[in-house]
């Protein structure tokens, strides 16, 4: 992860916006990562405007990591004001462009968020990423179980 983008997590994180369960919410979705054991719900309140049914406020709790913590929060306040179909049709990059883009292994936590939106607004879930977790260097075992490339003579005298 980029400095730029851990200093905005941490930004967001450290006065997050719209946490907390909502009483007399319209819709809550409710999804957890089986792959990182992370878990997000998100209260909906809806409200008319000009002949239209838009999101009046969300809120989400969360037992997820910093960057599910700041996806939320921003994406708590991106839907307002939109339609149901217009905050569907925003997927986790959306949710999180704020940030900027998220590495790979950090997508999944941008996708629980939209899972719960979507579950609240009551269409199909998207399948999670798993994560994907960093490459990693090669370990002492890993030399142990490869096979010498070259054959080597060893000549006493
Ligand atoms: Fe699983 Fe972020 S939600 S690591």
């Amino acid at each position: 992860m980029n400095d730029d983008l851990h200093q905005k997590i941490q930004d967001t994180i450290a006065q997050p916006k719209n946490l907390g369960e909502m009483e007399n919410a319209d819709a809550v979705g409710t999804v957890g990562s089986a792959d990182c054991g992370d878990m997000l719900r998100m209260w909906i309140k809806f409200r008319e405007e000009d002949g239209r049914k838009v999101i009046d406020k969300a809120s989400f709790q969360t037992f997820g990591c910093e960057t599910a913590i700041a996806v939320a929060s921003l994406a708590t306040q991106l839907i307002q004001g939109k339609t149901p179909e217009e905050a569907l049709a925003m997927d986790g990059a959306a949710l999180s462009a704020p940030l900027g883009p998220l590495p790979p292994m950090k997508i999944h936590c941008a996708q629980l968020v939209e899972g719960a939106l979507r579950q609240a607004l009551g269409a199909a879930p998207k399948p999670v990423a798993a994560p994907k977790a960093a490459p990693m260097a090669p370990t002492l075992m890993d030399s142990f179980g490869t096979p010498a490339a070259t054959k080597k003579t060893i000549i006493l005298k």
